[in-house]
């Protein structure tokens, strides 16, 4: 039922793993070629078998293989293709024959000579044109969910999870960052060819989706005794200054977690065009400028992303159809550590604005529900991803079923503070372990089973909740404190009663209360004139507004609306920036929007080089595969 199998890795993982990976790597801009060798530490998958292992398989994509040595001999390898090769790529297959001895202390090592090539879907080469500095080009990878193929051969699922050193030697004066420690003692600069070398240790085994790269002109300042923040010099203060708050985060996870396992967590604010709001690559959480609304008010991405280094980084689904074990139980630990932060007086106010978070975040399940059809095999909590880019199953089916199912049971079994226990004792049982919803099951149940009636954990439809599509099988009842005065305003303005309506409604309310009244009208039937929009605009200043997730929604309300004096923007907003979240949508929407299809595709057209590899690959198939 809870199956371990892996649909999208061509490896064979079950027979032999790689325990240690050391990566040498060397980027050549003008080439956009990564090149170099990746040597793998081996061991078998079952220490106590004696069967023969006859070959190890890599994934590889878009990769050009040079050479391999096993244990410092020359081996011939072979490409396999897989079943899915669009996304899957292939096996690299080499030859193990040459190894006789399997015991621990063995080190068998294999060592690959490759590059990558421009199509590797996990990098993105900017050039300097497109940063701020406008003098040195730029890097950065995305490995998530099976990218991490294109970037180095590997085993590429989640199942198996390995320590990783790297020494990255850039052109001079750029530096590069790894989801890892610095490693000072490894770092050099060798002026007369022009480069730096840089050294990097991930000491605690990890998957390949978090093996992680930047390189640019990089600076950074500290912002707590284990946070820095990282960006290109000319935002590097207005950065610091938006996340000064992020080891508070820390602090408020450790109080009802374990300890912080990772040593360093430092931020590194990317360009415009990375792809999502955030990435838990360990040590150094990637992030999308997009958050710099000036207020602090979209740092709960960085509350997200440091939440995975319990739920996620130490305790990692172990295939991407137990995705919401890393999602779902993220979001869940986010609300936590967000409620518990810095002031205890504010507790139970901190509480509900959680619960109103999750109010609002109901809204793009029901969306994401709809627009896959409530019977989809990808609206399960745990899909079937058999030949499927995990890529196209992504949506916040994972992050909010995975939510409202943690939230269901942490009523079950007697409120926040119980559940808290239980979290605690869940990391501390799985930490360093990738696992299957089966087992979270299993060790939900024997953890309650003294102390909540056996009639209340057999009330649990377990299969109802991770086998049927469509919304979560119960309808949580979360705090309405802060939607019903929402709703108020709401309602003012579905009746026509806007003469009542000033620029003082909103001026205090909080980002979330802003985003909810915005896709509360969006639901309005019927919809709303121009003029009431124009209006609205005129009182609220939304057009004019720097946060994005406040325009974002703003501008969907008006393309619902085909209200034209807002395309411009739509064209500004999804060409200066490429996170998913926004871009897919908003594209979406303004190709249905009256006069807005061959729009959405000119811009798509014009701008899609900017963007990130896999950002123009889905908007690509959202704009012309249906
Ligand atoms: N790990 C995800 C991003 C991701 C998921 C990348 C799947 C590739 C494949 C990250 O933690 C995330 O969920 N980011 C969200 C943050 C939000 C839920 C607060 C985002 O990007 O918006
Ligand atoms: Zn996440």
């Amino acid at each position: 039922m809870y199956s371990r199998v892996e649909k999208s890795s061509m490896s064979n993982f079950d027979q032999v793993k790689v325990v240690s990976q050391h990566l040498n790597l060397s980027a050549d801009f003008s080439k956009k070629e990564l090149s170099g060798t990746c040597t793998y530490t081996l061991a078998r998958a079952d220490a106590k078998s004696t069967a023969s292992i006859k070959h190890l398989i890599l994934d590889v994509r878009t990769l050009v293989i040079n050479s391999v040595t096993v244990n410092s001999t020359a081996a011939k390898f072979s490409l396999k293709k897989s079943v899915n090769e669009d996304a899957f790529g292939f096996g690299l297959h080499i030859p193990l024959d040459a190894i006789k001895d399997w015991s621990a202390k063995s080190q068998n090592t294999v060592t690959v000579d490759y590059h990558t090539t421009p199509q590797s879907e996990a990098i993105q080469w900017l050039s300097a044109s497109q940063t701020l500095g406008k003098k040195h080009p730029y890097l950065f990878t995305q490995c998530q969910a099976i990218h991490a193929r294109s970037l180095l051969p590997c085993q590429d699922t989640p199942a198996v999870k390995s320590s990783y050193s790297a020494t990255i030697t850039t052109p001079a004066p750029l530096r590069a960052l790894m989801s890892a420690v610095n490693d000072e003692s490894k770092s050099t600069q060798d002026s007369s060819k022009g480069t730096n070398t840089w050294g990097f240790k991930q000491a605690i085994p990890v998957p390949s989706y978090l093996i992680a790269l930047a390189i640019g002109n990089l600076k950074s300042k500290s912002v707590g005794k284990v946070c820095a923040v990282w960006s290109e010099p000319e935002i590097l203060d207005e950065c610091a200054k938006e996340f000064e708050d992020t080891e508070k985060f820390l602090e408020s996870a450790e109080s009802f977690l374990i300890p912080y396992q990772w040593g360093r967590y430092d931020l590194l604010i990317l360009p415009p065009s990375f792809p999502y709001g955030g990435m838990e690559n360990p040590c150094l959480t990637f992030v999308t400028p997009t958050l710099l609304a000036g207020d602090k008010s979209l740092v709960d991405v960085i509350a997200h992303e440091a939440a995975h280094s319990w739920s996620g980084n130490l305790v990692t689904n172990c295939s991407w159809e137990h995705f919401w074990l890393n999602e779902g139980f993220t979001m869940y630990v986010q609300r936590r550590i967000l409620a518990h932060f810095e002031n205890d007086a504010k507790y139970d106010q901190r509480v509900k604005e959680q619960e109103f978070d999750a109010l609002v975040d109901l809204k793009a399940l029901k969306e994401n529900v709809y627009d896959f059809g409530v019977d989809h095999e990808f609206t399960k909590l745990i899909p079937d991803l058999t030949g499927k880019d995990p890529d196209d199953a992504f949506s916040s089916v994972p992050y909010e079923k995975g939510y409202n199912f943690l939230f269901y049971l942490k009523g079950l079994v007697g409120g926040y503070k119980v559940m808290d226990g239980f979290l605690k004792a869940y990391f501390t049982k799985f930490k360093f372990q990738c696992i299957t919803s089966g087992d979270m099951k299993d060790f939900f149940l024997s953890y309650f089973a003294k102390t909540v009636s056996k009639e209340k954990l057999d009330s649990i439809d377990w299969d109802g909740w991770m086998f049927k599509p469509g919304m979560p099988l119960v309808k949580n009842q979360f705090d309405t404190s802060i939607s019903s005065m929402v709703n108020k305003l709401t309602t003012q303005w579905t009746e026509g009663n806007w003469e009542a309506c000033s620029d003082k409604d909103i001026a205090k309310w909080t980002t979330m209360a802003k985003m909810y009244f915005l896709q509360q009208l969006q639901e309005v039937d019927g919809g709303f004139s121009h003029s009431v929009l124009g209006q609205m605009d005129k009182l609220y200043s939304f057009t004019a507004t720097r946060n994005a997730e406040i325009r974002y929604r703003w501008l969907n309300l008006c393309l619902i609306n085909d209200y034209k004096p807002v395309y411009g923007e739509v064209v500004k907003f999804i060409s200066e920036q490429g996170r998913m979240k926004f871009v897919r949508p908003l594209y979406k929407a303004l190709a249905k929007a009256k006069g807005g299809e061959k729009l959405a595709k000119d811009t798509f057209n014009k701008v899609k080089d900017s963007y990130h590899l896999i950002t123009s690959k889905m908007v690509h198939k959202d704009l012309f595969s249906s």
